[in-house]
Parts: structure tokens; sequence; C-alpha cells
């Protein structure tokens, strides 16, 4: 079966056709078996996002496996990386092997656990990276996300045990003892609204640490939600003068939105690391674009609606991403002028895939490459409502907000798993609000 792709704008580039056959990018034929019509349509590598909260097992009231990868296809992605902060946690083979398994079952995404760094997230003892590895999940990034690896002695052994791996250690930094009770980022918004500060410091003291450890064991290091402009200049100032394997990401709220969204006190604007004032914003855009941060990934983080209506200290942290992070990157990148559509690729697709090592996603629009692809329409606006995404959970900090582009279709080895914004199924299409009753 030979798919031709008629009239698509590779990388937002002059259009042509893409012929897609057995899973992959392959030369023009005269006669294909379908002709789908991408008049408009801009192609890009389908998104890698290495940082999702998939809520399986245990959460299964706030997100699935199922839902999430519903949410991720229509997003644009077709591979995710399921962060380990689940019950139980993915600290052993058995769940890693559960969480890819269930993935493969529903298959519009691939979807990568990511193992726990230390047994039960608890930061004293390693968990089995070794046994995690060699799973048939075939773990290779680990992460206690959700908390930090504070000790720094369990960190430089996890970056040892991680190097030997060939694996990459995605640290949430943040050193605890600065952010005990700690709500909203440390500033003149916190302190109108009394809400205990956040110590930006907490953070970048953390990044300052492990850049050197990373230099001294040569292990890789990716730092997960990067969030502020001094966390970017410690990167930047690290490269220039070491040798060392690190990489970072941004999360498409950082780019967007400030720490004055709180203003509001709705929890929906709860979120760790903090939203940040408007020059971390601007610094972070600038850093993103110029390669000082490697790539976008969302924190998509769903949260059923008793940790999320609340008061805003009782409340969880975490928001919605998956559906929303390319048009805010859109927003904030491509229509300031920072990146174009090369660009997007660049920090969506090929960057997360290079760090997480996936030899198959990531890859150029290119004959005899793997067909994962997206489609965008870039002139189709929508307004967001958070009971019409396909993840179980609403919180959406975007409510209500235009975004000027939309996902049309999705393919994952040449196969649609998303057509006309709608995701297919072995037993047919799914709207979203099936999906997420
Ligand atoms: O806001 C966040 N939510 N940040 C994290 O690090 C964890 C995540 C979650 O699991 O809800
Ligand atoms: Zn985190």
């Amino acid at each position: 079966m030979t798919t031709r792709i008629r009239d698509v704008r590779p990388y937002g580039e002059d259009p042509t056709d893409l012929y897609v056959r057995d899973g992959l990018l392959v030369d023009a034929v005269d006669e294909p078996d379908e002709t789908v019509d991408a008049g408009g349509l801009i192609a890009l590598p389908g998104l890698v996002d290495l940082h999702t909260h998939l809520r399986e097992p245990g959460g299964e009231e706030a997100e699935t496996v199922d839902t999430g990868s519903a949410a991720a296809a229509l997003g644009g992605y077709t591979a995710v990386f399921a962060m380990p902060n689940t019950d139980p946690v993915a600290d052993s083979p058995v769940v890693v092997e559960h969480v890819w398994r269930r993935g493969r079952e529903v298959g519009l995404v691939d979807v990568h656990p990511v193992g726990a760094v230390t047994v039960g997230l608890e930061g004293t003892k390693l968990a089995e990276m070794g046994m995690m590895a060699a799973s048939p999940a075939r773990v290779r990034m680990f992460s206690d996300d959700g908390r930090c690896v504070n000790d720094p002695l369990v960190m430089r052994r996890a970056l040892e045990y991680a190097r030997a791996l060939d694996a990459v250690v995605a640290q949430h930094a943040e050193d605890h003892r600065l952010t005990v009770g700690a709500q909203a980022h440390d500033g003149p918004v916190a302190a109108r609204l009394g809400l205990a500060g956040w110590d930006p410091t907490a953070e970048e003291s953390i990044v300052a640490r492990d850049v050197m450890l990373a230099a001294t064991t040569g292990a890789r290091l990716h730092v997960c939600h990067l969030s502020t402009a001094r966390s970017a200049e410690i990167l930047r100032w690290a490269r220039e003068t070491y040798d060392v394997r690190v990489s970072a990401e941004v999360t498409p709220h950082h780019l967007l939105l400030t720490d004055t969204a709180a203003e509001d006190y709705d929890p929906v604007h709860k979120v760790n690391p903090p939203l940040r004032p408007s020059a971390d914003k601007t610094a972070l855009r600038r850093a993103l674009a110029d390669g000082t941060v490697d790539c976008v990934a969302t924190d998509h983080a769903p949260h059923a609606v008793e940790a999320k209506d609340c008061e805003w200290s009782a409340a969880r942290p975490g928001m919605l991403g998956l559906q929303t992070a390319l048009p805010v990157v859109v927003t904030t990148m491509v229509a300031t002028g920072l990146l174009d559509w090369r660009g997007v690729a660049r920090v969506c697709s090929e960057a997360p895939a290079r760090i997480a090592g996936l030899a198959d996603q990531g890859r150029p629009l290119a004959v005899g490459e793997p067909a994962n692809l997206v489609l965008v329409d870039p002139d189709a606006a929508w307004t967001v409502r958070g009971a019409a995404l396909a993840s179980r959970a609403d919180n959406t900090p975007y409510e209500g907000m235009e975004m000027p582009v939309s996902v049309v279709h999705t393919m994952l080895r040449g196969r649609w798993t998303v057509r006309d914004g709608k995701v297919q199924t072995d037993d047919g299409t799914r709207s979203a609000a099936e999906l997420a009753p």
C-alpha cells in the first residue's frame, strides 16, 4: 500500500508530494493506492516528548496510557517518555514493562517508560537501573521527576551507572531544602498574593552542581523543565568551559506564561517549577532559539478535579500540555521570529530524539527515513476547551485561549494515528469526547 501526501510543505518550504510505503518515506510512484490532499499543510517529523505524565499505574482517574496516547497523537507526537512518578513507582522492571506493553497495545505513539533513579523516588537507594535497561522496555532515561535527586552522592552514583548503561539522567532540579512550603515564584506577585515564595536558587544551585557531576563522571545529564535565566547561563558557561555532556528542556508554559497568572488564585496555574517573571520567559525563548536549551518538553501533568479544584496551597502542581504544545511553540517562537519551521522540527522532534537515543524518531523528511509525520494547518486557529481535550483531566492553563495552528494528521511508521483531527484506532475513529468521558 502506497500513500501519496499531495502538495505538502516540508518544514514550511515549497509544496511537494511525499510518498509512504511499508512505514517508510519512498520515491514517487505512478499509481499510489491512496492520495491525501495536503495543500496548505506543513509537514514536520513526528514530535517527541521527553516529559509526559501518563499516570498509569495508579492515577487512572487523571490519565491512562490510552487517553494520554490519544492526546499525544492529537498534539502531533509520535513518541513520548512516560515519567515514573506513578503508584507503584516505575522503579522496577515489572512496572516499566507494564507501561511499555500498554503503550504497544494502544499503538498511537511509542511510549517509552522513564525509570526512577531511586527506589520509591525517595532519593536514598538507587533503583534497579540495570534491570530496567535490560527489560523489554529498554529504559535509557532515568529520572525521579516530581522530586529532585537531592543527595549529591546519590546523584553521582546514578550518573556513573547511567554512563555504564549509555543512559541519561533527567534531573528535576529543585533543592528541596529551599522550597519547603513554597507556592509561587519568590517575587512581588507571590508577596502581594500572600503565597510562600519559591526561591529560584533551588533550581539554579542543583543545575550548577549537576553539570559539575556530569563533567566529573563523563555521564549524560538532562535538565528537566529549566525555568530561569540564570539556569540557562550556567549551561552556557559549563558548555564553554568544560567538555560536559548536558542537555536541557523548557516547557511551553514557561515560554508563554508568567508568575502574574497566579493573580486569579486559580490553581490551574500552579506548577513545579513555578511560572517565572517576564525577564526569565524572555531569556528562555532566547536560550531555546540559540540552542542553549536543546528542546521543548511538555511536562504534561494531568490531575483529577479534586487535586486542582481546591485552595491554591492544597492543589497539586501541574498542567496539561500535549495538545497545546505545538501551537504554544508557534506563538512564542515562530510568530516572534525566533525560530522557523525547521527550528520547530529541531526543538520538538530532532533534539529530543537525539537526547533519548531514539534511532527511528526525529529523522529528516527524506526518502528511506521512517514515516513518522505531523501535518499542521498553519492557518487553522482553534479555541482551547479543557473538556474537549482527549486527556482524562481538564487542567489546561489555556482555557478559552485561541491557538494559531492545528494538527490535522499524524502518522506513526506509515499508519495514520490522527486523520482530520480525529484519533484512528483499529476499531474505528474516536472523538476526544469519547476518550475523556
Ligand atoms: O508541575 C509538576 N507536576 N511538576 C512536576 O515536576 C511533577 C508534575 C506532576 O507529576 O504532577
Ligand atoms: Zn519535574
